[in-house]
């Protein structure tokens, strides 16, 4: 699809999709949204994405909660931006947790959660209380960028970010650090 086209597809959908989540479907949304992007400067190698960051300090970090994904156990994940790849951090019982931490049952039904948190002091130790401003600025730059390609795919997302903050903190295993979960991608 060409860019209208796809601006113009985009749009929330919270209806269930009975086929699980390809891994290709997904590798596609994280590589192209939060994945690196290759620079024509050595010295910038592995510094930039797909989408801008403010002084180029990109705070944010991006989680997988798995429910119904093909090659992936339900749990959480992380993903690794510099290997495209994803790490596992926990099997858990992926439903039970996205109904206690969302509170609604088309989330707890649904294939994946993409979670963007930011690591605040990345970005607050350049640009003081404005960088809290940033991180969420960015989080909305990232967001766009996997509801472009979700339409470009035909895979159905909706941008959530109504959840328990501290309920999604102990699930992402981030309470000790500098590390806000701020908002979220429901792929049903
Ligand atoms: C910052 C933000 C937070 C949102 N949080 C939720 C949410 O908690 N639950 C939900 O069902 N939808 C949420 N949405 C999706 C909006 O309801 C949806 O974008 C809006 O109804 C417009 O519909 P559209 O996206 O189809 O154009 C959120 C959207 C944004 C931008």
């Amino acid at each position: 699809m060409d860019l209208l086209h796809v601006v113009q597809a985009r749009h929330s959908s919270r209806e269930p999709t009975p086929d699980p989540l390809r891994l290709r479907e997904l590798a596609f949304l994280l590589g192209w949204s939060l994945g690196l992007r290759p620079t024509e400067e050595p010295a910038r190698e592995g510094s930039r994405r797909y989408f801008p960051s403010a002084g180029a300090r990109f705070p944010l970090e991006c989680y997988v909660l798995a429910l119904r994904c093909e090659s992936l156990m339900p749990g959480v994940y992380h993903y690794e931006s510099k290997r495209h790849a994803l790490s596992c951090l926990a099997e858990c019982d992926s439903s039970a947790r996205a109904r206690a931490i969302y509170g609604h049952e088309w989330i707890a039904e649904s294939r994946a959660i993409v979670v963007f948190t930011a690591m605040m002091n990345r970005t607050t130790m350049k640009y003081g209380d404005r960088g809290y401003r940033f991180s969420l600025l960015e989080a909305g730059h990232a967001m766009q960028n996997i509801c472009l390609l979700a339409a470009a795919l035909n895979v159905r997302v909706t941008p959530v970010g109504g959840f328990a903050d501290q309920q999604m903190t102990r699930l992402l295993d981030v309470a000790d650090l500098d590390e806000l979960p701020i908002y979220s991608a429901v792929l049903p």
